[in-house]
């Protein structure tokens, strides 16, 4: 069909180089003729029927190779022939592109369909981009569609989800005739991507909005961040600090336990009661040193008045979480035993109906007591962590 020596030895002699945001510059010392260029390659005659496109680097040249093998099977693309590191031999492609052809023919609702039918053939052969410029479209003599410089549409992370390109491309009049001929089509599909053009343009309003707002905020952020800081009141920062340990201690500490594959819920009152009884200790030692025992309590300040107040209504909704979880045990395992034949109804709060239920409660409240146990000897906390609140403190 070629001579693929031939092409190889003149490909050889075409340097492409990329620019950003411009054409690629060529030097060409080969005998092939330009037939045109863009951002990523340069198109050269081979022969009546082929052409290669010679990029300015391997990542685009692949990109477009996989593009265009994924719709071989179809007719919309240019049937591709030959392929080295930085040069695809392709198809050429003959007829009007639509950007020539609408400036003087109108967009008329069997062109829409084709290129609904294009999109569509995009969309099943894998494109994550469905969409293309008008001037990449080319309109054959029978009336069918193909589309070259398709390396855009693979490889991309993010995607407008709607055919922005080409309706923009159009210009506004054929956009709102291919939209008019897309509602009558396929009146779902009209309603998603006019969804997806509102929440563009409202995103356009917003970022405006945020751009004004940005200017004028400035100085009275500048003027007023001063009301966020927190360590001029020492009172205040020791118990912002405090909360900053508890909060890294507990994390880590959670860390270590799911390493060490123990279930973390069954930790974490635990941590709070040895982190309460380490605050108190601290707070006893701060009030009175070695002996505190001697001296009266000392009245609390409003910031450990409210810090305990919040501590209390913390192990309250602790405690209510529990209960819950525990209503919901006891009412799985009546389910599972009721499944096997055996057990006896649970009301809605989890008691049993019969005395036999009640002792299987009082036995369920034993484990529990015992699991509170182990809970505490597993933690280590009493005996591990001492150092480590000492440590926080220092
Ligand atoms: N298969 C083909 N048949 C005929 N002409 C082609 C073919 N491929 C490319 N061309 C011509 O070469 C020009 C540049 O090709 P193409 O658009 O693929 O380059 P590109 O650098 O990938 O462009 P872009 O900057 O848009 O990505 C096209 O506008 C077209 O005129
Ligand atoms: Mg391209």
């Amino acid at each position: 069909m070629f001579d693929e020596k031939f092409l190889e030895q003149c490909v050889a002699k075409i340097k492409v180089t990329t620019l950003e945001n411009e054409d690629v510059e060529v030097v060409n010392e080969s005998p092939l003729e330009m037939l045109g260029k863009g951002r990523q390659g340069a198109v050269y005659t081979v022969t009546p029927d082929i052409c290669v496109k010679v990029f300015g680097n391997q990542e685009d040249c692949d990109r477009e190779y996989y593009a265009l093998s994924l719709g071989q099977h179809t007719d919309l693309f240019p049937k591709v022939y030959h392929k080295g590191p930085l040069h695809i031999a392709m198809e050429i492609i003959r007829g009007v592109d639509l950007r020539e052809y609408l400036q003087s023919q109108p967009l008329s609702k069997s062109l829409s369909v084709k290129l609904i039918d294009m999109l569509i053939t995009f969309k099943e052969i894998g494109y994550e981009r469905i969409d293309h410029h008008k001037r990449q479209i080319y309109l054959q003599k029978d009336g069918s569609l193909k589309v070259i410089d398709v390396a855009r549409t693979v490889w991309r992370d993010r995607v407008y989800p709607y055919p922005r390109k080409l309706l923009n491309s159009l210009g506004q009049d054929n956009k709102e005739v291919f939209l008019t001929h897309v509602q009558e089509l396929a009146p779902t599909l009209y309603q998603e991507w006019l969804h997806y053009i509102r929440m563009e343009e409202l995103s356009q309003e917003i970022y405006q909005l945020i751009m004004e707002e940005d200017a004028s905020k400035t100085e009275t952020v500048k003027a007023m961040s001063h009301k966020l800081l927190t360590r001029e009141d020492e009172e205040r920062y020791v118990v912002l600090m405090y909360g900053l340990m508890h909060k890294v201690f507990k994390e880590q500490w959670i860390r270590t336990m799911i390493a060490k594959g123990v279930d973390p819920n069954e930790i974490l009152e635990a941590i709070d009661e040895y982190w309460d009884e380490q605050k108190r200790e601290f707070k006893e030692l701060e009030a009175g040193g070695g002996d505190r025992k001697n001296q009266p309590p000392r009245e609390l300040t409003k910031e450990e008045k409210k810090e305990q107040l919040r501590q209390e209504k913390l192990r309250a909704k602790k405690e209510k979480e529990k209960q819950r979880l525990e209503r919901i045990r006891a009412r799985r395992e009546n389910r599972e035993k009721n499944k096997k034949g055996k057990a006896q109804p649970v009301d809605k709060k989890g008691k049993k109906a019969d005395k036999q239920g009640k002792d299987k409660n009082k036995k369920a409240e034993k484990k529990s007591k015992d699991n509170k146990e182990k809970k505490q000897n597993k933690s280590g906390l009493k005996k591990g962590y001492s150092s480590w609140w000492t440590f926080g403190l220092a």
